[in-house]
Parts: C-alpha cells; structure tokens; sequence
C-alpha cells in the first residue's frame, strides 16, 4: 500500500503538503544532541534532513519512493548517505544512530508495530525516535476537501485502510504506546499547532498530483466532476484566504522516545 500510494507523486508532494509536514520541523529537530548521528526515515523531499545538517548533525536518510530519494539527493547533495528502503525493513545496521526521525511517517505504513519496532533498532542505546503524525480529528484542509467533494457530487471513493488488528489510535496516547510496545523505555509527547499558509495553485497540486487521500478522491472522479470541484475549491476557500494564501489551522501528534 505505502509504495502504492507514494510511487508518481513526489513532485506534486514538493508543491503541496511537504510545506505543512515542514511546518514541524523546529519541534521535532529542538535540543539536538551536538554531532548526533541522526537518520531521516521517510524523509521525501530532504527537508529536515537539511536542516538537521544545518543544526551540526550527522545525517542518513532513506525514502521507500525512489522518487522522493532522487528530490532529497538533489537537495542535499552527494556527501549525505539517502536510501531507497521502505519500513519495516531497513537497511542500517542495529543501535548505530543518536537519533531517529520519522515525521508523519507512521501514519503510512502498513505495519506500523513493525515499524516502530524497526526504529528503535536501528537506534543506539541511550539514543532517542522523534516522531509525527496527523492525528484522527478531521483536519482544516480536509474538511474543505470535503465540502468541494459534496458541492460538487464527487463520488466517494474506497480509502485505503489498515486491517483493525494493525492500526494504532492516532492520538498522544495511541502513538506513545505503538512506541512503548516498539521496546522505548519512556515516551513523551503532545499536541502540536500552527498556521499552514499555502498558495490555492500549490494546495491544488495534491489532489491532482494524485497526493495521499485528496489524491485518490480526486482520481475517482469524471473530468467533468473534476472541473465542478476546481471552481467549487476557488468559491469555498473564499473564508479562508490572507492575501494570497489559504490559511489552514495545522495540529499534529509528535512523540518521542528514549532508547
Ligand atoms: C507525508 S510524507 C513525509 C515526508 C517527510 N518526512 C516530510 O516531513 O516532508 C510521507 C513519506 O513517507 C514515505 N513512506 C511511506 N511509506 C514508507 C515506508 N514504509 N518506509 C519509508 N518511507 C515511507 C513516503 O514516500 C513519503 O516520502
């Protein structure tokens, strides 16, 4: 499902939501220790990969899209070690890094016990996982997704969804225990808030970019009904706009773990 859903869309990803997942990167990469070796699980485009450089980490990345790779490799250069490897199965050996990201990683994977599993693996003893995810209440920008979708008789499509016995509670809670149940020996973790201001052109190169769950509505539909849901998202976005910019309340789940 992940390689599925991430193959093709790198660069609509660059345009669109790679701005609000950026958006929590003075949270996640806050107090680093100094010199960390610090691996960037999923990392797509680079971004905090480069600026967990310009804080004075060490850093490895990897991404199981070869797409994305090829965008973080071109942002970050040839010295910075980036990997096409998919979680739960990477390619690093065991207890080797300071400090292990994924940012709005674990909210994509198909196993995500596994995965987390695979995180504190690869982490050294006395090291830590910082992690991100959406959380389950509806989000500003797909609440208006949705009322384009109903304004313009869209169809709903199948989502794709993990079996119940896989999924974890996207909450502080349900993400802090997917990390005690991975082998952490204490978590800490909280609610994160803030303004995502993004350009109507550059929102509307997720839906048609085929990103995430926008992506997938959007690919279910006519071109006709495509048509209807571009001018109903220009009339809807009305309420939110600053200038030139959609203004959306971002809020996000960030738990970290030592190791
Ligand atoms: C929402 S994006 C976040 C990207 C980046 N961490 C950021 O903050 O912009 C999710 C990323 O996870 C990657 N991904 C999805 N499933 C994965 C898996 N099983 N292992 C590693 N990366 C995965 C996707 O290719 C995509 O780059």
């Amino acid at each position: 499902m992940a390689q599925q859903l991430w193959s093709n869309v790198a660069d609509a990803y660059a345009r669109s939501f790679a701005g609000l997942c950026a958006s929590s990167l003075p949270v996640v990469l806050a107090d680093l220790p100094p010199g960390a070796r610090l691996l960037d699980v999923g990392c797509g485009t680079g971004a905090l990969a480069e600026e967990a450089i310009g804080r004075g980490a060490r850093v490895s990345a990897c991404d199981v899209d070869a797409d994305m790779v090829a965008l973080a490799h071109a942002r970050l250069g040839a010295s910075v070690p980036v990997a096409v490897a998919g979680l739960p199965d990477l390619q690093h050996d065991d207890g080797v890094f300071d400090v292990v990201v994924a940012n709005f990683v674990l909210n994509h994977v198909d196993d995500p016990a596994a995965s987390a599993a695979e995180l504190v693996r690869v982490a050294a003893p006395g090291g830590s996982l910082r992690t991100t995810i959406w959380s389950n209440q509806p989000t500003a920008q797909g609440q208006l997704f949705r009322a384009v979708m109903e304004a313009s008789a869209a169809i709903d499509p199948q989502f794709p969804a993990l079996p119940e016995d896989k999924d974890f509670v996207r909450s502080v809670e349900g993400l802090g225990d997917l990390l005690l149940a991975a082998g952490c020996r204490e978590v800490e973790g909280r609610f994160v808030t803030w303004d995502w201001r993004v350009l109507p052109d550059d929102f509307w190169a997720a839906p048609t970019g085929g990103v995430a769950g926008v992506g997938v509505a959007w690919r279910a539909q006519t071109p006709d009904v495509q048509g209807r849901m571009r001018a109903e998202f220009d009339r809807l976005r009305q309420p939110l706009m600053d200038g030139e910019h959609i203004v959306f309340p971002a809020s996000a789940v960030m738990v970290s773990g030592s190791v």
